[in-house]
Formats: structure tokens, sequence, C-alpha cells
């Protein structure tokens, strides 16, 4: 069980042959709690892996410092930290057996050999080792991707760690694999009770997995947030996109003030085209009210575009471009006089739409607005 501490946290890769060194990690803080499960979460190359490897103490921290339990780590070798870590390539020693690919580790730390059988047959249990087949005995070679995960997975329980760390332990698993994997390291979570960091790409996996997410975006944290909160109230644009599948539509247009004192926001079109307008709420004109006659992006949540609906008084005109059948909802791709958009709907199974007109009822209620200028929401 352990509380990680990051602070004022930078990895910068020196330049090689002329090139200008890399800031990997720029000034990251956050803090996990103990027996969390957090999840670091952005696209390739965002610096999730060295946050992880700096934890781990795989790499060295270039600023700033790492605490496990108050304790200051910089300078404590990886075998000391009591720290497992999980990879993608679990790398399995082709050569030995399942227990002894488990074992290895602690032969080399000197635990007793009726201690090593007790701890791998009671983790080669919770994960499914021993029953309905007992795997204990085969080579990795002799596994299902699965299995060997698993196996993984159990390399790192035997040595009862402070923290687990995963960097995106999923991805060389089938899509199918993958689902199954990922609700079992849930239920490991739940079962071992220890704290998790978890790492990915993939915003299905953080937002399923985890109990908080850190948002990280080219070395920088761009929010630390419960899944839900970062979905409804994202910080930036960039979380706004990134989270959610298919992601937020964004439109940008002006705030004018109406005739009944209230704030339109109104689209922007190239010439020639319709603007759609609606007009905001009195709650929200308020809110709003600095931003008059300035440009502003209208963020809505695809669930938030209901289709040929006139229940908010605010009509969106649309033309299909594409029709998605998922089978228990319908993904539109539409466009409007300025921009692209999608709208998502279980009402009616749209079949031969293409390229007709829609009308689209947005849930004015649910939009978060964002500045052009810094991409941050403004705040509500
Ligand atoms: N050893 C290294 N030397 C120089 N640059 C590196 C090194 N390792 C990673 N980088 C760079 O640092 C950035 C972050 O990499 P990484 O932490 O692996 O990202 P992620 O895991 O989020 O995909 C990337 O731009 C990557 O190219
Ligand atoms: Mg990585």
């Amino acid at each position: 069980m352990a509380k990680v501490l990051i602070e004022n946290l930078y990895k910068i890769y020196p330049g090689e042959k002329g090139r200008p060194e890399k800031v990997a990690v720029d000034n990251a803080n956050f803090e996990i709690q103990d027996r969390e499960f957090m999840v670091l979460v952005g696209p390739s190359g965002c610096g999730k892996t060295t946050t992880l490897r700096m934890v781990a103490g795989l790499e060295e921290i270039t600023r700033g410092a790492i605490y496990i339990d108050g304790k200051k780590i910089n300078e404590i070798p990886p075998k000391d930290r009591d720290i497992a870590m999980v990879f993608q390539n679990y790398a399995l020693y082709p050569h030995m057996s399942v227990f002894r690919n488990m074992a290895f580790g602690l032969e080399l730390r000197g635990v007793p050999k009726d201690e090593i059988r007790h701890r791998v047959d009671s983790a080669a249990k919770t994960l499914g080792l021993l029953e309905p087949d007992n795997l204990l005995e085969r080579k990795p070679k002799a596994l299902s991707g699965g299995q060997r995960q698993r196996v993984a997975l159990g390399r790192a329980i035997v040595r009862n760690p402070k923290a687990f760390l995963f960097d995106e332990p999923l991805s060389n698993l089938d899509a199918k694999m993958r689902v199954e994997t990922r609700t079992e390291i849930s239920k490991l979570h739940r079962k071992l009770n220890s704290t998790m960091i978890y790492v990915t790409h993939d915003q299905t996996e953080a937002m399923t997995m985890a109990d908080r997410i850190v948002v990280m975006r080219y070395g920088k944290v761009q929010q630390i947030a419960a899944p839900l909160e970062l979905y409804h109230q994202p910080a930036n644009l960039f979380v706004a996109g990134f989270i959610g599948s298919p992601p937020m539509n964004f439109f940008t247009g002006t705030l004018t003030a109406s005739r009944q004192g209230t704030l339109e926001f109104i689209e922007k079109v190239p010439a020639g085209q319709t603007p759609f307008r609606c007009a905001l709420s009195a709650e929200t004109s308020r809110r709003l009210s600095s931003r008059q006659d300035r440009d502003v992006i209208l963020g809505l949540r695809p669930e938030h575009l209901h289709p040929n609906s006139l229940t908010s008084g605010v009509t969106l005109e649309a033309t299909v471009e594409v029709v998605e059948p998922m089978g228990a909802e319908t993904f539109v791709y539409l466009r409007t006089g300025g921009h692209t958009c999608i709208c998502r709907t279980t009402q009616i199974e749209f079949m031969d739409l293409e390229g007709k007109k829609l009308n689209l009822g947005p849930d004015l209620s649910r939009a978060v607005f964002f500045d052009p200028q810094t991409e941050a929401a403004i705040p509500v």
C-alpha cells in the first residue's frame, strides 16, 4: 500500500547528434492516493512511459521529486523501491515454466522456497492459472496471449509490492481479449486493494478502469479528474476532444446580445451559408456576459444533439453525410453551414438519410464553452 506524490517533475532527454533536447515531462504535479487506480492517458509521445519509468526508477529524474509514502525516492535504486511494473511486451522467459517465470524474481531476492511456492500458488489461483487447467508447468509458448499476460501480472503480484505500474499492458491483445483482461485487472485491483498506476493511449481503457485520470499532452498535465468529471467538465479543448468517442462537436461562433437581453450564439460560416443560431438561457448569458461580441467555441457531445427535436426550441439544420448504424445506437455525421458534427442517437435507425436535411435539437444545458485563444473551458 502506498501513496505516490509527483512534484514539479521534469524529464529532459539530451539532444543527440546536434538535435535539440527533448522535454518529455514538463513540470508534472499530481498525487496518487493509497489504493487508488490512477490512469495516465494521452496520445503517443506525450510522456506517459517516461513518467512511469521515473516512478519505477528506470529513468533518471531531471528535476523535481517523487515521494512514496512521504519518502523521497529519487536516489533509491529500482530494486529497493518495492514497486512492480508490468510492460506491454510482457517478456516472459521462454525456456522457463509458468511457475519459474513467476518464482524467478523471488529466488533472486532470496525468498525461502516454501514462501515462494505459497505466493505463486496464491497468485496463480487469483489469476485463474490453476483452474480449469493447471498451467504452472507449461512453457509460455503453449499459452494464449491472454494467459501470458496473466503470468506477467502474476510475476508482479508475487512480489507483494507497495504499488503496481502498468505500461499499456493490453496493447498486444486482440480486441475481445483486451476487454476481458481490462475487466480482470479492475477486479484484481479490488481484490489486492493496492495502489496502481496504469498508462494507456486508449481513452476507453482510461474511462472504464480509472478512479481518476491524468490527461497528458506534450509532456504537460492537462487535467486530473474522475472519469465522468473529465467527460462533462473538460478543462480545455484538448481534453474535450480526446475523451469520448465519437468526440465532442465544436462550433466556432460569436456571442451577441439578443433583444431579450440574453446572449445568442451565432455560428461562424463562410459567406453565403446560413449560420446556426441559438439563444442562451438567462443563466448562461450571465455567465458569459464578459464574452459579448467575442468569439467562443461551443462544445456539445454527440448524444446532446437530438435528431428531429423541437423540444429545446432551438434547431440546427444540418445535412447528413454518413450514417453508421451500430445496432444499439446510430452515429450520424452531418454538415452545418460552417462545421461538421456527429449526432449519436438511439431514437431512430437512420437508413437512407444521406444527403438529406435533418433538424437537430442541441441540449444547450450540456454545452461547454471554450475560449478560442487559450483553448481553456470558460468556468461555470
Ligand atoms: N531515450 C530517449 N531519448 C530521447 N527522447 C526520448 C527518449 N525516450 C522517449 N523520448 C521522447 O520523449 C517523448 C515522450 O516519450 P514517451 O514517454 O515514451 O511517450 P508515451 O509513452 O506517452 O508514448 C517522446 O517525444 C519520445 O520521442
Ligand atoms: Mg509509452
